[in-house]
């Protein structure tokens, strides 16, 4: 979407996006990342993708849509229904996420516009365009939809490759665990060497000329974050995980310009509680070698597409902290 409908459609974000609404969202995650460590931590192994990594992500854009806490368990079981046994055969059948979701917000802010609410979904109800007209309840729809489909599995992916590289590699792991205001520094590394990611694509509607190359209008254009931010005029030794780098914020993993992520901030805290939880409940981390191999001889399967960058599964084992 282009500006001006982008920039008309973009400013309904606004309000969810607060600095107040992030302090809040981070009381919320601080318990959601407890209680979903609660449902694993005494077996001493996790496949952390979906034991952990996406129902954590899935109800963070649940609660900062405000969506119900009574509902959450609802969302989770028709949203993430290929976790086995979720659903019955039937239900599975007949559960179209979209669908769900499509019929959720439309009671949701059909309810706030007749009965308006001092809450999240009452504001995004009345929430009006620049010019002051009030969107169609389809449009707002849409946008609720839309934030699960971008912000869900892309954060999943992060923190899932976050506790890789940290069951991977002790020393970083020992460093984190012995001072955590360095985690932030961590996510950022991460986001760099590992972000979820992998192509963002854009139409040319004229002929352009982009580094010396003419590209054609009609040209379909992939863009690679992933290699720019291993570029190695941009980051010295770029292939290295270093959580001292200082530049490294200078990342484009969350895109650059109009399009930039508007959930950037949120993935971050998102990143950081999750792994900052996940290091003081448990006192080792180390990957399953029976479901990836020993060390030097390790195998992990990556989801086959040209969006994004994402580990299928990942099987780790621990010490449960007391
Ligand atoms: C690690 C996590 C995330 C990464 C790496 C990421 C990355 C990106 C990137 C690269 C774009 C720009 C796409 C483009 O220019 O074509 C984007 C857009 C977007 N992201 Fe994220 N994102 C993440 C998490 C989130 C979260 C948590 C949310 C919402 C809660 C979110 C909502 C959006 C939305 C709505 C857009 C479209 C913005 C627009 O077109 O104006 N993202 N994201």
């Amino acid at each position: 979407m282009d500006p001006p409908r982008h920039t008309k459609i973009r400013r309904l974000l606004g309000g969810l996006f607060t600095p107040r609404r992030m302090e809040e969202s981070e009381d919320f995650l601080w318990r959601l990342a407890d209680r979903q460590i609660d449902e694993f931590l005494t077996t001493g192994t996790v496949e952390v993708l979906h034991g952990f990594a996406q129902p954590f992500a899935l109800l963070t854009i649940a609660d900062l849509l405000g969506v119900p806490e009574t509902d959450h368990d609802d969302f989770r079981r028709h949203l993430l229904a290929q976790q086995v046994g979720a659903l019955s055969e039937g239900e599975a059948l007949a559960t179209n996420p979209l669908d769900y979701l499509d019929t959720k917000f439309t009671t949701y802010l059909t309810d706030r516009r007749t009965h308006p609410q001092d809450d999240v979904l009452g504001a995004l109800a009345a929430a009006t365009y620049p010019d002051g007209q009030l969107p169609e309840v389809v449009e707002l729809v849409r946008l609720a939809t839309f934030l699960f489909g971008a912000g869900q599995d892309t954060t999943a992916r992060l923190i899932t490759a976050g506790i890789r590289h940290l069951a991977e590699t002790p020393d970083l792991q020992a460093a984190l665990r012995a001072d955590h205001t360095l985690i932030g520094d961590f996510v950022e590394e991460l986001l760099r060497m590992d972000g979820p990611v992998k192509g963002d694509f854009r139409l040319t509607r004229t002929t352009t000329e982009l580094a010396g190359r003419t590209v054609p209008a009609g040209t379909v254009v992939m863009v690679l974050p992933g290699a720019a931010n291993r570029d190695p005029a941009r980051f010295e030794d770029p292939h290295t995980f270093d959580l001292g780098r200082v530049n490294a914020r200078e990342h484009v993993a969350f895109g650059r310009g109009v399009h930039t992520c508007p959930g950037g901030p949120l993935a971050r805290i998102e990143g950081r509680i999750a792994i900052e939880r996940f290091l003081d409940r448990t006192t080792t981390l180390t990957i399953n070698a029976d479901r990836h191999g020993p060390v030097g001889r390790r195998s992990y399967r990556y989801e086959p597409t040209y969006i994004l960058r994402g580990l299928a599964e990942l099987h780790v084992d621990f010490t449960p902290a007391d």
